[in-house]
């Protein structure tokens, strides 16, 4: 299993809007589970893992937004009205080690946000760094660092341009990392 992570972000450098949505719903071209590349970003995923913040918005949702995938999440305590099926965990090597025991053999879908992106990557456990570049300008909103250490070294992968202006850049984070103590690089 590899575990992926895929941020939008605006032009200058924001990867929530002022107001706290992700980029991405800033975006007129943003259609939720379809645009910006994201269905063949989730080809191959069977699970989602985030923090406690950006999937609280979820349980207010008309509809539930990973119906295909096992959810992790890491929150110190279990939001009320979260569905018996997700995994909750306050410690996130604990959370790893539940992520993996349940792993069939898909990729994970590293949804954010920033604090839990940089905990799971100063773990050695990010794969693989993804960003949509849109084509917008914020002025302000928050940042993926310091949430991701600023000194992360990321390995160009590809770029391509995407319907609607925006670019996805991918990024391999397999040189940047340290490996979990007493576990081989293909156990990861
Ligand atoms: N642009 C995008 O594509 C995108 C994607 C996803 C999210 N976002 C945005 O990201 C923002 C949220 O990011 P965020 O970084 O503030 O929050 P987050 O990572 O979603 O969640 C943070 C929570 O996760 C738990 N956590 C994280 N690291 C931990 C650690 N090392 N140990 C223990 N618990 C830990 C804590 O839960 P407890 O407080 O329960 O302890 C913490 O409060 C939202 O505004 C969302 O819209 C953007």
């Amino acid at each position: 299993m590899r575990i992926k992570s895929r941020m939008s972000t605006s032009a200058d450098g924001y990867v929530t809007t002022p107001a706290g949505w992700p980029a991405l719903t800033a975006d007129p071209a943003f259609v939720p589970g379809q645009s910006h590349g994201i269905r063949e970003f989730l080809d191959g995923c069977e699970a989602a893992l985030m923090g406690r913040t950006t999937f609280e918005p979820a349980l207010n949702n008309d509809r539930w937004p990973w119906p295909d995938l096992d959810v992790f999440v890491l929150a110190s305590h279990r939001p009320a009205g979260t569905p018996d099926h997700v995994v909750t965990e306050s410690d996130p090597v604990r959370l790893l080690e539940a992520v993996r025991a349940a792993n069939r053999g898909g990729d994970v879908h590293l949804i954010g946000g920033p604090r839990t992106i940089g905990t799971f990557h100063a773990l050695g456990a990010l794969d693989r760094l993804e960003l949509v570049v849109l084509p917008l300008l914020f002025g302000g909103g928050m940042q993926l660092t310091p949430g991701l250490d600023p000194a992360a070294g990321l390995a160009f992968e590809s770029q391509r341009a995407l319907p609607g202006g925006a670019v996805e850049i991918a990024y391999s984070c397999e040189g940047s990392r340290a490996p979990l103590p007493g576990r081989p690089a293909s156990q990861r």
